[in-house]
């Protein structure tokens, strides 16, 4: 008697389920419009009727005040005497009086030539050390408009840290939350929440290799419509975006020109292209239109050959400066020099805007004739990721040819629901109020600072704020002070900025109240009477009880 046949190896069984509930677009922007009532919401207590505004006419209108002469010469001799006490400081380390301390590689003990000198740079040495607790401070919380510090203390000068297993309470002036989406409840985060329950959280593959979802379909269809371009693709690293892509479209024989403000992330993706790069003055449209000339003129400086492409690289809005790009004008140079041009809107999408799509939407132009949008999740949307928009064949060339789509780990379901359910809040009046606070508040910040006799730099639409501070060992205690008084702030220097132009720099946000916005001016105010920080003569200097 034969055997009952045994069951096929190779059944695919093709499980027929109505398409899942989370994504139909209607529903969830119904949906999310009406929990977008919720208390999570209302909580924030924000004014409902504010407008969007914006002065048509000044649209690029931006302060650079220059840095008075005695904080020049008094910055450049605070690094002096800091290098004074470090030449000092190393030469009691080599004559072995003083002890070496930092990370030491123990293969350099073995014979090995060593694998890496992370006590080499005189810098890190002999400032960074002194100063590294204004620095890479553990949180504890979602990074909101109020959020927790992990509170740490160093018994040895900052070599090391003691975690008291204590947090800090503060008012949150230092991440990149500018819609006020980074909340661990409400829509967006039930949203999440949810799809970690139906899809896991990892894909463990690309995209290209059994590691597309329909979320991932969906959400590139989504953030085209909502950019008003005909295609994107989403990748799960910001930063990758522009250092992997870069190179999917420039190569050896072309000719990039970037704006020298620009992110590392791209300097690096220009790096790896292969191609020729070029900087220009920041927003200098000038010494772009001098370049680009040039560029023609004479081609490859060697062959003498014309560049197979030139591409122009800038950001919407400058994340050290508070500066936007001056986009009207670089349209009308890429068309006359028939010039690419890539604009990076990790600081911009979501937060510029009237409906929050960036620096094209700032200007009115048509995003269709920007060759190139790139954009971060990381920010506006709370969640991780960036991406790629623009023409379908242009998304089509990069996923094809883009490391970080064919290799790297396609996104994970949580962090997309989070973009979609907040793209999708942008279309509601509570997305919509978002960003008009947003406007509201950094158009009110800005003013103030102004107005009590600080240097700020960058565009009074900028809802990144950076405040000159200059010398060294005000930096320091300008951080320290704020949050004394509960506030956390984002101090940055040299080598993050020009030696001389030392700052902080605030990031507004959306679900920062006004009542936060009072407390912290009121703690500047303090601060900066107290170390001098009322630097401008272009404006005069008044406390904030006088305005
Ligand atoms: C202009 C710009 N582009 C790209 C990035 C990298 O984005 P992500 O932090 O999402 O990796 C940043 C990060 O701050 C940025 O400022």
């Amino acid at each position: 008697m034969l055997a009952a046949p045994s069951k096929p190896c190779h059944v695919t069984i093709v499980h027929r389920h109505p398409p899942s509930k989370l994504y139909s677009e209607e529903e969830m922007v119904d949906n999310i419009c009406s929990s977008s009532s919720d208390e999570d919401i209302k909580s924030t207590n924000h004014n409902t009727e504010i407008e969007y505004k914006h002065d048509d006419e000044n649209l690029q209108s931006e302060e650079f005040e220059e840095t008075p002469l005695y904080a020049a010469i008094l910055t450049y001799l605070s690094y002096a005497i800091l290098c004074l006490f470090g030449w000092l400081r190393d030469f009691l380390r080599d004559s072995h009086i003083e002890k070496k301390r930092g990370a030491l590689d123990p293969n350099a003990t073995l014979g090995f030539v060593p694998l890496y000198q992370s006590y080499e740079s005189f810098y890190t040495r002999n400032m960074y050390t002194r100063v590294r607790d204004i620095f890479n401070r553990p949180i504890a919380s979602v990074p909101g408009a109020q959020f927790e510090l992990t509170e740490r203390i160093s018994d040895d000068y900052n070599w090391t840290y003691r975690y008291t297993g204590k947090t800090i309470n503060a008012i949150n002036l230092g991440s990149y939350n500018y819609l006020g989406f980074a909340e661990k409840s409400g829509p967006c985060a039930t949203d999440a929440i949810n799809a970690i329950k139906t899809f896991g959280v990892g894909n463990c593959n690309s995209r290209i290799e059994l590691g597309t979802q329909r979320y991932h379909v969906e959400l590139e269809r989504l953030l085209a419509d909502f950019l008003h371009v005909e295609s994107s693709i989403a990748f799960g690293m910001g930063f990758a975006t522009n250092a992997l892509n870069l190179p999917a479209l420039a190569s050896k024989g072309d000719l990039i020109l970037s704006d020298e403000m620009n992110h590392v992330s791209l300097i690096l993706g220009m790096r790896l292209s292969g191609a020729t790069y070029q900087t220009f003055a920041h927003n200098d449209m000038k010494d772009l239109e001098k370049k680009l000339r040039a560029a023609i003129v004479h081609g490859h400086p060697r062959t003498n050959r014309p560049w197979k492409k030139i591409i122009i690289v800038v950001e919407g809005v400058y994340s050290m400066e508070g500066s936007i790009c001056r986009l009207p004008e670089l349209m009308q140079l890429k068309k006359k020099y028939k010039a690419y041009l890539y604009m990076d809107e990790a600081h911009s999408i979501g937060a510029m805007g009237k409906q929050g799509r960036g620096i094209v939407d700032y200007f009115g132009v048509d995003a269709n004739e920007v060759d190139i949008l790139m954009g971060t999740f990381t920010k506006s949307f709370g969640s991780a990721g960036g991406y790629i928009a623009g023409k379908k064949s242009l998304i089509d060339h990069i996923r094809v040819t883009s490391h970080a789509n064919t290799y790297a780990s396609s996104m994970s379901a949580p962090l997309v629901q989070q973009i979609m359910s907040s793209l999708k809040l942008l279309k509601c009046p509570e997305g919509k109020r978002r960003i008009c606070q947003l406007a509201d508040n950094t158009r009110y910040f800005r003013q103030k600072l102004v107005d009590m006799g600080f240097i700020v730099f960058g565009n009074k639409n900028s809802p990144v704020v950076p405040m000159l501070i200059y010398m060294p060992a005000r930096v320091t205690r300008f951080n320290r002070e704020m949050l004394r008084r509960g506030v956390a702030v984002v101090t940055v220097g040299f080598p993050a900025t020009k030696l001389l132009d030392a700052r902080v720099r605030f990031c507004i946000s959306a679900a920062h109240t006004r009542q936060m916005l009072d407390t912290a001016l009121m703690a500047i105010d303090e601060v900066g009477t107290d170390i001098s920080l009322r630097y401008s003569t272009r404006h005069k200097s008044r406390r904030l009880r006088e305005l």
